[in-house]
C-alpha cells in the first residue's frame, strides 16, 4: 500500500451542498415575485417530482419528519399502537411513532446496515400498525421479502428515504414500492431545498387525508384562497399540522431535481474510487452493497475492524480531524438514547448487530461538491490512520 504524505492544511467538511447560479437566481425570481410561500412554485416542483418518481402524488413538506408524521397520522397510527423501524436511524424516525402516542419498536439490522426482514417478523404483534424500512445510506432495504411479510400480516409500509431519493430496487424507483414513501431535502441530502421534505403515494384516499394533514386540516390549498380564482371561505375538517413546503424551498428543489442524475453519478464515482482505496484493507470494511439495486450514495460507511487496530471509532475520528477530515456516524442506534431508554425500557444488547456495527462505523466525505483531490486526501489521511494503528 502505498501512502502519501500529502496532509490538508484545510478542514474538509463531512458533507456540503452544492447550490449553482440556477438555483440562486430562481430563489431571487421568487423573492421578488410576491408569492414567497406555498404556491405555484411548490405545485410546480411537486409535478417534477411525481413525475420523476412515477407516482400519482407528490406532496411537498417542510421536512421528512413532516412526510413521517403525517403518514403515519394518515393511516391511523394512535396510542399504544406499535411501529417496526430499524434502530440504525435518525430519531426523527422514531420520533414521529412517539408524537402520536405509539411505541417504536425496533427490529435489528444486517451487515448491509439496513432492517432485517425476519427481525421485522419476529417483532410482530397484535398492536404493529405500520412498518418503516429506513434505506440507510441510500442502499434500498430487502423490499421483496419486507413487502410479503407485511402482505401477510396486512401492514402498511411507510418508507424512510430520506437518504435513497434516485435509488432503485429491482428495476423499481424507490417512492414507487410502498404504501408510502418520505424523502428529506435536508441540507446534506442528495439534493436540497435547505429544509424539506417530500411524501410519495400511488393511494389517492391517504394522498387526500396527508394534503389536509400537512396543512392544518384545511379543506382546500390555503394558496388559493389568496389568488385571483380564490375565494375566503375554507373548513377546518381535521386537527392538521403546519408542514407546507414554501416557494422559496421549492425554486431550490426544481433545479436541484434537475441535477439529481449528475449529483447521483458523481456520488457512485467517489464510492467506488473508495471501494478500490479500502477494499484491500484488512482493518477496513468497504460498504457492503447488494445486487440488483441503484445505491443513491447519500453516505460511504466504512466498518473499522477493530481487532486489528489499537485505536476505537472515536479515536479514529479524532485521527481523522487532526488530518483536517470531517466525518460523522450515522447514527447512535436510537434505542440507545436516554429518552427510549427511560421512556420504553430499552437497553444495551437489545439489538447486538445494530450495536456492534454502531462501535465501527464512520461517514467519510462523500458528495459532488467535493474536488477529487479533496477524495485523495481523505484517501491518504485513512491509510496514514491505519498504518499508524495497526495492531
Ligand atoms: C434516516 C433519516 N430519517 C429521517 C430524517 C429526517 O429528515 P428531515 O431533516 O428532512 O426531517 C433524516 C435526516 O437526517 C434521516 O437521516
Amino acid at each position: 500500500m502505498e501512502v502519501l504524505t500529502r496532509v490538508r492544511t484545510e478542514f474538509l467538511p463531512y458533507a456540503l451542498p452544492d447550490i449553482g447560479e440556477e438555483e440562486i437566481a430562481e430563489v431571487v425570481q421568487t423573492l421578488k415575485s410576491g408569492w414567497i410561500t406555498t404556491g405555484p412554485k411548490t405545485k410546480e416542483f411537486e409535478r417534477r417530482m411525481g413525475d420523476y418518481l412515477g407516482v400519482k402524488h407528490a406532496i411537498a413538506v417542510s421536512s421528512c419528519t413532516a412526510a413521517l408524521h403525517v403518514a403515519l397520522a394518515a393511516i391511523g397510527v394512535g396510542r399504544g399502537d406499535e411501529v417496526i423501524t430499524s434502530p440504525l436511524t435518525f430519531c426523527a424516525t422514531a420520533n414521529a411513532v412517539v408524537h402520536l402516542g405509539g411505541r417504536p419498536v425496533f427490529a435489528d439490522i444486517g451487515d448491509d446496515l439496513n432492517i432485517d426482514p425476519v427481525e421485522i417478523e419476529r417483532h410482530i404483534t397484535s398492536r404493529t400498525k405500520a412498518i418503516i424500512p429506513v434505506h440507510h445510506s441510500g442502499q434500498p432495504c430487502r423490499m421483496d421479502e419486507i413487502l410479503a411479510c407485511a402482505r401477510a400480516y396486512n401492514l402498511p409500509i411507510i418508507e424512510d428515504a430520506a437518504h435513497a431519493i434516485g435509488a432503485v430496487y429491482h428495476g423499481r424507483m424507490i417512492g414507487t414500492i410502498g404504501d408510502v414513501t418520505a424523502f428529506s431535502f435536508y441540507a446534506t441530502k442528495n439534493m436540497t431545498t435547505a429544509e424539506g421534505g417530500m411524501i410519495a403515494t400511488d393511494n389517492d384516499d391517504l394522498a387526500e387525508k396527508m394534503r389536509l394533514l400537512s396543512l392544518h386540516g384545511i379543506s382546500k390549498d390555503a394558496w388559493k384562497r389568496y389568488s385571483s380564482e380564490g375565494s375566503w371561505y375554507y373548513e377546518v375538517l381535521c386537527a392538521g399540522y403546519k408542514y407546507n413546503m414554501t416557494d422559496i424551498q421549492a425554486a431550490l428543489g426544481i433545479h436541484q431535481l434537475a441535477k439529481l442524475e449528475q449529483f447521483i453519478q458523481a456520488r457512485s464515482w467517489y464510492a467506488s474510487t473508495y471501494n478500490e482505496a479500502f477494499g484491500d484493507m484488512p482493518e477496513i470494511q468497504v460498504p457492503l452493497a447488494n445486487a440488483g439495486l441503484r445505491h443513491a450514495w447519500h453516505l460511504y460507511v466504512i466498518q473499522l475492524n477493530l481487532e486489528r487496530l489499537t485505536i476505537d471509532r472515536a479515536e479514529f475520528i479524532e485521527a481523522l480531524r487532526a488530518e483536517n477530515i470531517g466525518t460523522s456516524v450515522h447514527f447512535i442506534p436510537v434505542h440507545l438514547h436516554p429518552y427510549y431508554r427511560d421512556q420504553f425500557g430499552y437497553r444495551r444488547g437489545d439489538y447486538p448487530n445494530a450495536e456492534r456495527i454502531y462501535d465501527r462505523i464512520i461517514s467519510l466525505p462523500l458528495y459532488p461538491k467535493m474536488t477529487e483531490e479533496a477524495m485523495q486526501d481523505v484517501i491518504a489521511a485513512v491509510q496514514r490512520t491505519v498504518s499508524k494503528y495497526r495492531r
